[in-house]
């Protein structure tokens, strides 16, 4: 009777109150190492997480709450940043170094907590320190609660698929190069796919090289696609199939189908892919987008490889053609095409009116530098300022109430008007500043991102910390206040945390300032925000009880 009854209490507390709870917890340990990896015939160490490239996938469900324990076995500093994931109250844990945290030095370490609150889909994790995400970087898949379905017909298979650059020598070293010229630093040298280049590169030993996809003949597969490209967009096709558009930044999408996707790095897509061809070898490609003439890129085409599971290795491949690099029609007509799925379930929370309304140029500069190949040196900024690191976590300078860290002056409008997307005013010089810009608690942000001529004209994929934002509005030229909101979707724009503004043109977005702490906002091309194209955001605590930023964890790192 006594053993009956402590086993029906083993029961409740094993298997049915986890049922009950909101989320599980789920603890993933990850060690930052070296390790050598051979890419294009050539052999070099990079930072990995568990020795991985790219690195574990992270999963887990809405609702769970995630214990992710980083310890630094490298010899610099580190800090993982939980892309798209909207840490509500915990930016603490969100992991751009200097702005939510002070980073985890070499043989430390910092547990990762947060909740993954009103998301599911596909995000990834990545460094978030100088280049180091080149190679440290990996997906997050949140599935929807315990029987959730998914709003599209069920796939019988998920695959991840991570987009990324390889460059043959260190990336730390590339960067470092470009800043004491001054100049551009050098393109990568392959594209990646699940971290190989594929059989296409031109290695000769990468002949058996890339990654494959074995398919059944009438399955339907959801590829979680995730560009982790340092500083190129990449457009994504598989040969002979057509893709249909489920999900973006772990928001679901209305589907539409098309044969190419564009992802920005920052960017992910989940498409549904139908196995309907019978047999055979179908060619993936990851090739760059880049239409701004004076930009250089890789042009390098990475493959990987959907084979039919009743093929053999020598029957017929079938190829695709990638888009030309500078195929804007094709980059504009599929960021046309996306919409929020607006659903009952999901519907798209607009903010219909706005309290702050911002445009910030995004672009370059130039700055003198007398040690500079040219005397001057590449920079880049929004609103004509270059953004300082500080040598202190921004979001502890705000918690603690630590004066002299930043201000909060950062202009909401230009400095000067000019015609943006003309070659610009005769001075290109910026001014520089840890600047931020304040918000309070629950307020609606319009912010409208114009590109600038400067220097040339170029697509640049911003991305915000702690929120999504809705997609209201695009175009070319010059933003009008007058005339172009006039053409705002307040009914069904896309919901996402990373937009390219086209090359000579703006973009609008809009958010509610629902998370309180310090936000960073930036380009996602590592070079720009190298260059100082970033800043952040800090939102004040609401009055309500949930309405304010948790207190830091024990063990958040010190500088
Ligand atoms: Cu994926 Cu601040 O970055």
């Amino acid at each position: 009777m006594a053993a009956s009854s402590s086993l029906r209490a083993l029961i409740l507390v094993f298997f049915l109150l986890p049922l009950l709870t909101e989320g599980s917890t789920r603890r993933y340990k990850f060690n930052v190492v070296e390790k050598k990896f051979t890419r294009l015939c050539s052999t070099k160490s990079i930072a990995t997480v568990n020795g991985q490239f790219p690195g574990p996938t992270l999963y887990a469900r809405e609702g769970d709450t995630v214990l992710v324990k980083v310890v630094n076995h490298v010899p610099y500093n580190v800090t993982i940043h939980w892309h798209g994931v909207r840490q509500l109250r915990t930016g603490w844990a969100d992991g751009p170094a200097y702005i939510t945290q002070c980073p985890i030095q070499p043989g430390q370490n910092y547990v990762y907590n947060f909740t993954l609150t009103g998301q599911r889909g596909t995000l990834w994790w990545h460094a978030h320190i100088s280049w180091l995400r080149a190679t440290v970087h990996g997906a997050i898949v949140v599935l929807p609660k315990r029987n959730v379905p998914y709003p599209f017909p069920a796939p019988h298979k998920e695959v991840v698929l991570v987009l990324a650059e390889w460059w043959k020598s260190d990336t730390e070293a590339v960067i470092n190069e470009a800043l004491n010229s001054g100049l551009a630093p050098n393109v990568s040298d392959a594209h990646t796919i699940n971290g190989h280049a594929g059989p296409l590169s031109g290695c000769s030993s990468s002949a058996r090289d890339g990654f494959t996809l074995p398919v059944d003949n009438g399955k339907r597969y959801l590829l979680r696609i995730i560009n982790a490209a340092l500083n190129e967009d990449l457009f994504f096709k598989v040969a002979g199939h057509q893709l249909t558009v489920v999900e973006v930044d772990a928001a679901y999408t209305k589907p539409f189908t098309t044969d190419t996707l564009l992802l920005t790095p920052g960017q992910t897509t989940n498409v549904l892919l139908t196995a309907g061809q019978g047999a055979g070898t179908y060619i993936v490609t990851a090739s760059p987008f880049m239409d701004s003439p004076l930009v250089a890129v890789d042009n390098r085409t990475a493959t990987a490889t959907v084979r039919y599971a009743n093929s053999v290795a020598t029957s017929a491949v079938t190829t695709t053609k990638p888009p030309p690099q500078n195929a804007t029609t094709v980059a504009s007509s599929f960021t046309d095409s996306l919409r929020s799925l607006n659903s009952q379930q999901h519907p798209a929370k607009v903010p219909a009116t706005v309290d702050h309304s911002l445009l910030f140029t995004v672009g370059l500069g130039v700055n003198p530098c007398a040690t500079c190949a040219n005397g001057s040196r590449v920079v880049a900024d929004i609103n004509n300022v270059s953004f300082v690191m500080p040598t202190t976590a921004l979001l502890q300078a705000h918690y603690f109430n630590v004066s002299g860290v930043f201000t909060d002056d950062f202009p909401g409008q230009p400095p000067i008007a000019f015609n943006y997307t003309g070659s610009g005013p005769r001075n290109l010089q910026t001014m520089s500043g840890t600047r931020l810009y304040r918000v309070p608690y629950n307020a609606s942000v319009q912010l409208v991102l114009q590109d600038t001529g400067i220097i040339g004209p170029e697509n640049h994929p911003i991305h915000l910390h702690g929120y999504n934002f809705f997609v209201v509005g695009r175009g070319v030229g010059n933003y009008d206040p007058k005339s172009s909101p006039s053409n705002f979707n307040l009914v069904d724009p896309i919901e996402r945390n990373t937009i390219g503004v086209p090359s000579g043109g703006w973009t609008a977005i809009r958010f509610r300032a629902d998370n309180p702490g310090v936000w960073f906002l930036h380009c996602h091309f590592e070079v720009h925000t190298t260059w100082g194209l970033k800043m952040a955001f800090v939102v004040d605590d609401g009055e309500g009880p949930n309405q304010s930023l948790l207190p830091p964890p024990n063990d958040l790192p010190s500088c």
